[in-house]
Order: C-alpha cells, then structure tokens, then sequence
C-alpha cells in the first residue's frame, strides 16, 4: 500500500516537472502577433500616431473614415511636390516639423502645435507620401 503511494507520487512529481517543462517552452515561444507589432514599419506606426493624435478631427485622411473634419485641409493625395501649406519646400524634414509645430514652421498657420514625438511625427509624413493615389 505505501509502495503504490509512493509509486503513485513519483508518477505525479514526473508530470508535474513535464508539464513545467512544457510551460517554459511554451513562455518562450514567441506570441504571433508580436513580430508584427515591434517590426511595425513606419507607415503603419504613422498611422496609428494619426489616429492618436487625432488629426482626423481637422482632416480627410487616407486610412481614417472617422472623423473626416474639414477645418484643414483634405490630406488625400498628399506628395512631395506640393509646398507644405503653399509655401514650405515639401521635405519630409520639413513636414514632420510642421506637423509638430505648424507655427513655427510657416509663420500665421491656422494649425495648431500637435503633441506628437520626432519620431511620431516622422512616422507621420512617412505614412503621408505613401498614399499618393488616395
Ligand atoms: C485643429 C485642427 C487641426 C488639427 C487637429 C490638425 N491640423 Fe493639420 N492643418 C490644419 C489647418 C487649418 C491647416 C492649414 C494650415 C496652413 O495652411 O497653414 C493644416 C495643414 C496641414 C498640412 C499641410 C497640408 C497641405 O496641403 O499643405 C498637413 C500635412 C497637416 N495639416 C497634417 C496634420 C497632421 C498629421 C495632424 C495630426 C498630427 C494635423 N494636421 C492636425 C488644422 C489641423
């Protein structure tokens, strides 16, 4: 009787470290989204800084069907031959400026500051010249 209670621990001692194996192996794995989400390209992290910033509140933007506010100007079809705001050599130094601070960029811009990071902000006009055709 005590030897099958031992036999019987024994067996349940050796599941126990299998299971823990098979629970550290299975920590170790990488979960599937996540190659995806940290190898994000830019354009996508510009998107989702778009859509935090909320930009779409002043502007039709390529990707955001809501808002699609029109107290800026529509941003479909946004490229790099056109001078930012009519006057600023169209750069994407320049724009990811002047999507931080419009102000200060082109001086009596209606736009307002926005509080995004450099790169956010790179990240944006990035994601703006790649959607010329919208
Ligand atoms: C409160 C409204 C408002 C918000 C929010 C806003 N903008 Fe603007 N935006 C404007 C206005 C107004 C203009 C026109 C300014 C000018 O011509 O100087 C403009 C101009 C622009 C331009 C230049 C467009 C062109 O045709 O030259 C770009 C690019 C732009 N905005 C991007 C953004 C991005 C990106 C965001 C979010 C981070 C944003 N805006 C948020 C109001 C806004």
């Amino acid at each position: 009787m005590k030897g099958e209670y031992r036999q019987k621990a024994a067996k349940a001692a050796r599941t126990a470290v299998l299971l823990l194996g098979v629970a550290v192996l299975c920590a170790c794995k990488q979960p599937p989204d996540e190659r995806v989400t940290t190898q994000a390209s830019a354009e996508e992290r510009g998107l989702a800084a778009i859509r935090q910033a909320g930009c779409g509140a002043c502007h039709e933007i390529a990707g955001i069907d809501w808002p699609r506010g029109r107290a800026g100007p529509s941003l479909m079809g946004f490229d790099d031959r056109t001078p930012i705001a009519g006057v600023l050599p169209n750069t994407p130094a320049n724009l990811a400026a002047f999507i931080r601070n419009a102000p200060a960029a082109v001086p009596g811009s209606t736009m307002p500051p926005m509080p995004v990071t450099e790169r956010e902000a790179r990240d944006i006009a990035a994601y703006l010249y790649s959607r010329p055709d919208n």
